[in-house]
């Protein structure tokens, strides 16, 4: 069920400054920001070539990562995203083990246009797990 790692994603404080770190700093390629209302936060994404990074910033009053930020002020590793196949049979499946699956259970459209689901970290050994379809 479980494919390749798709990206890691570090919660920010300021995308800007945070973009300016991996482009200047680490001579990384940086793509421009990317609102993302419907998920509360603004993305941009480093290619890695074998992986990506997702940088996040908060977007709107109830960003899902407020929080987090609030706990680790300067950021900090916030998801590991993992490619399935078929997203719907992953959930079901993760469902039958006992996995707890947040929102509404049901698929969102993630940053790269693919069906995503975040799935809790309690579950996980305390880390948030988003699936991305491919
Ligand atoms: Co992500």
């Amino acid at each position: 069920m479980l494919g390749r790692l798709n990206h890691v994603a570090i919660a920010v404080p300021d995308l800007g400054a945070a973009t300016a770190i991996y482009r200047n700093m680490l001579g990384a390629k940086v793509t421009e920001p990317q609102r993302l209302p419907e998920h509360g936060v603004s993305v941009v994404f480093i290619d890695l070539g074998n992986t990506k990074i997702e940088l996040l910033e908060p977007l709107g009053v109830d960003s899902p990562i407020a929080a987090f930020l609030a706990k680790y002020p300067s950021g900090g590793m916030h998801h590991v995203c993992y490619e399935v196949p078929d997203i719907l049979a992953a959930r079901d499946r993760l469902k039958r083990e006992g996995a707890r699956i947040l929102g509404d259970g049901n698929p969102k459209i993630g940053a790269h246009g693919k069906p995503v689901l975040f799935l809790h970290p309690k579950d996980f050994n305390g880390t948030l797990i988003e699936l991305e379809q491919q």
